[in-house]
């Protein structure tokens, strides 16, 4: 089925958590570039960032906020809709994040229900039907706050970074998503799918990840790859996705094809369960053995230097399917 051109339409609100305990995956990155290319195919978009680092609040250049956070509502001290704000790309809705949003670790960590207190607050925007889409950014860990956002969606997308430990910790993912599902917190929780971040097609060991991954996972990793490229890491700075900042070049590309790609999902209903039957083969490939040197050579003569027009943009276009 190919989506673009529209034509068919998100008939209910899909909640989608950006989620890995692994940090600097391109969590981030992906909820924003993700939410603002949804929003530029003309979808409903509410973003909300979940993490205290508020990474995609700045990186939507919109300011951190003392009081402006998600832990209001989690507190049950307002609505989510008093603290939703619009940003500069239309149809895209942001409730933002600040530090004040880490003392939710400790202060909702002991009260009542404390894993269902994000799926609370959000049930009067869910209800309203106003977006087709609600993005969470999550943190990078398996704490109060990704759980809740666990709790709270119907599908986990997982960003993986195209490096040699790239499987390490998603047993632990799985395992987590599984207790979840069985303990009946979130009997619906399944997998939107995992997203191989940072490609450079001109190393070796990129195409032996992601072929190690494809393996594994099979057809929960998304066909789209999303490049490394200068212009996706300097976006933020300019307080803005890339997919509006530079929206010829292939990360922004490549994100706008992951946006098709999840709503092809979306449509045809997609739901990944991903059972983790390989025995040991996730210590395999955490623990194998040592990059040859070329692989390390190839990785660093081909590291991008910062200011450079556009990059591994050959390599982007090779890897932007
Ligand atoms: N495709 C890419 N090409 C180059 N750099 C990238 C790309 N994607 C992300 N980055 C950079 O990698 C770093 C980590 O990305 P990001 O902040 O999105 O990860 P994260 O998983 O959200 O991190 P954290 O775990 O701290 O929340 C950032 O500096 C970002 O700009
Ligand atoms: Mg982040």
């Amino acid at each position: 089925m190919d989506c673009r051109g529209g034509g068919w339409e998100i008939m209910a609100t899909h909640t989608i958590a950006v989620g890995n305990q692994k940090g600097g995956v391109a969590k981030t990155t992906t909820a924003v570039n993700l939410a603002a290319a949804l929003a530029l195919e003309n979808k409903r978009v509410l973003l909300i960032d979940l993490d205290p680092q508020a990474n995609a609040t700045s990186g939507l250049g919109i300011e951190k906020v003392p009081g402006s956070s998600i832990y209001a509502a989690l507190m049950d001290e307002c609505t989510v809709e008093d603290l939703i704000r619009p940003t500069s790309i239309p149809g895209l809705e942001l409730v933002p994040s600040e530090l004040e949003l880490a003392g939710v670790e400790v202060d909702i960590a002991r009260s009542d229900q404390h894993l269902y207190r994000l799926a609370k607050a959000l049930r009067g925007v869910h209800g309203s039907n106003v977006y087709d889409f609600i993005i969470l950014d999550c943190p990078p860990s398996l704490g109060i706050l990704t759980m809740n956002a666990m709790a709270a969606v119907k599908q986990l997308l997982v960003p993986m970074q195209c490096e040699y430990y790239a499987l390490e910790g998603l047993t632990t993912l799985i395992e987590v998503v599984d207790q979840l599902r069985t303990s009946g917190v979130n009997p619906g929780l399944g997998f939107a799918g995992v997203l191989m971040t940072m490609y450079d097609s001109r190393t070796n060991l990129a195409e032996q990840v992601v072929s190690n991954v494809r393996d594994y996972l099979g057809e929960c990793v998304f066909n789209v790859m999303i490049p490394r490229s200068v212009r996706v890491s300097e976006a933020p700075s300019f307080g803005e996705p890339v997919v509006t900042y530079a929206p010829g070049t292939a990360g922004a590309k490549a994100y706008k094809d992951l946006a098709f790609e999840l709503m092809e999902r979306c449509a045809r209903g997609y739901h990944f369960e991903i059972a983790w039957d390989h025995g040991d083969e996730e210590d395999d490939m955490d623990s194998g053995e040592e990059l040859s040197e070329s692989e390390t050579d190839v990785e660093q003569e081909h590291e991008e230097a910062p200011g450079r027009d556009s990059t591994s943009d050959g390599a982007e276009e090779k890897a932007a399917l």
